[in-house]
């Protein structure tokens, strides 16, 4: 029966759905349930998600708090969807909840489904705001698959032929394991920060609407960069007459372990945070929030998003807000973020195909590599591990511009003995990849 259902599920998707990915693993997990930190499948076996999706989940599955205000809402006939026409306690909270977690005088929001679409939109109001077209990027960044994020994308996977990239320039990336100018960090002088001047310099007039830029590289594999990276370009933007707008789409929502949005971890006060992902703890929920003069550019424009903010996703995450403050998850993912970090230290102690460990609290990268010194990306073998770990009953992810990065970013609420049991299996997945 669950089998039948599983091949019917199979054949659907390659009759009636774009083949545009495949999913993961050889044999497709169908999740049918979740609680916490735990999700099952059809068949009943449990895993372990340490990666949520791809990086949403960030209270926990079903968190109580959330189900019982939607039951609550579903018992009251509560509107389900309102848009933008019509005025709606939930979209107005949730925007007033964000301007109070947001750093500098970031307050005024806008919302959207997607990340793709904050991004969008983001880029819309910077250009708007500056009357300039140029926006720099970065390489092995991502911000999403529409036609804006795509021509800002760094990454020849993700990438389309025929897709312009009107308006786009692109630096190199801080990507310190694999250093553009072959430096260490002992004699950096930060040259891929010095990259951004000469970009600005070289491929646009000298004046830009904005650099977009993730506070750590989540698709590209978790790239953390050196601490002084964001100020530095922080300043270069500013100089160039253009916005500095933070990507959190995967940092967001205190993933880092300091703050509510990594980009304050760098001291820096971006002009615009776009967010989703773990604001809506699965909810499609994306956001962007800005200064109130670049919002005042668009002021008057008729411009709207037809389920932008609608009841039940604003509700979503503006628990997903309280939620973070009350159970204090922010300190938990520093805390779990640094237990793992020193576990899979000795993991690697034993398993030299883990490169790097980069990251920051609860979003952590292992970088594989077939040798330490050549540093050749072991593709195929973080592929197995996915498959090993899945054996394990662990669901992680991978990323990377080689495919080679293991990506973990359980929600924030993981304890000490789901972290155990995490490490635990990881061991005898590498195990069984490396014997
Ligand atoms: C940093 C970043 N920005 C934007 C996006 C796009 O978000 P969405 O897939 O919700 O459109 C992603 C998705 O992975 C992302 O990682």
């Amino acid at each position: 029966m669950v089998m039948q259902q599983k091949e019917k599920i199979i054949g659907q998707r390659h009759s009636f759905l774009y083949p545009t990915k495949v999913p993961y693993y050889r044999d497709p997990v169908h999740l049918v349930k979740a609680s916490g930190n735990y999700v099952w499948d059809d068949s009943g076996t449990k895993y372990l998600d340490v990666i949520g999706g791809i990086v949403s989940i960030s209270v926990g599955h079903n968190h109580p708090r959330i189900k019982k205000k939607m039951l609550e809402m579903l018992e009251r006939d509560a509107i389900q969807h309102t848009t933008y026409l019509y005025l709606s306690e939930y979209m107005a909270n949730l925007a007033e909840k964000l301007a109070e977690v947001a750093p500098g005088d970031l307050k005024k929001c806008y919302f959207t489904n997607s990340g793709s679409e904050a991004n969008e939109m983001a880029i819309l109001t910077a250009r708007q705001s500056t009357g300039e077209d140029m926006v720099v990027a970065l390489r092995h960044g991502y911000h999403g698959g529409t036609s804006t994020p795509l021509g800002l994308c760094g990454h020849s996977t993700w990438k389309f032929r025929g897709v312009p990239q009107t308006g786009i320039t692109h630096a190199k990336a801080p990507y310190c394991y694999r250093c553009p100018y072959s430096k260490t960090p002992e004699n950096c002088s930060l040259e891929c920060a010095n990259d951004v001047k000469e970009v600005i310099e070289t491929t646009t007039s000298g004046k830009i609407a904005a650099m977009i830029v993730e506070p750590i590289l989540g698709v590209g594999g978790f790239i953390d960069p050196p601490a002084e990276y964001h100020r530095e370009i922080f300043k270069i933007v500013k100089n160039a007459g253009g916005l500095y707008i933070s990507d959190e789409v995967q940092t967001g929502v205190g993933r880092t372990g300091k703050n509510f949005f990594a980009i304050a971890d760098s001291g820096v006060n971006p002009d615009i945070i776009t967010m989703a992902k773990g604001i809506g703890n699965g909810a499609p929920v994306g956001a962007v929030i800005t200064k109130e003069e670049h919002a005042e550019s668009l002021k008057g424009k008729l411009h709207f998003n037809t389920f932008g903010g609608d009841p039940y996703q604003a509700m979503q995450a503006a628990e997903v807000i309280d939620i973070i403050a009350e159970e204090e998850l922010i300190k938990n993912a520093e805390i779990q973020g640094n237990y793992l970090r020193e576990g899979f230290e000795e993991l690697q102690k034993d398993f030299p195909i883990i490169g790097d460990i980069r990251g920051r609290g609860l979003l952590i990268g292992l970088e594989l590599v077939k040798d330490q010194i050549t540093k050749e990306p072991a593709s195929a073998e973080t592929a197995e591990l996915m498959e090993k770990a899945k054996d394990q009953n662990l669901l992680i992810g991978k990323g990377g511009l080689y495919g080679n990065v293991v990506r973990l970013a359980p929600s924030l609420s993981i304890g000490k003995n789901e972290c155990d049991e995490l490490l635990t299996g990881m061991r005898k997945a590498f195990e069984c990849i490396t014997k």
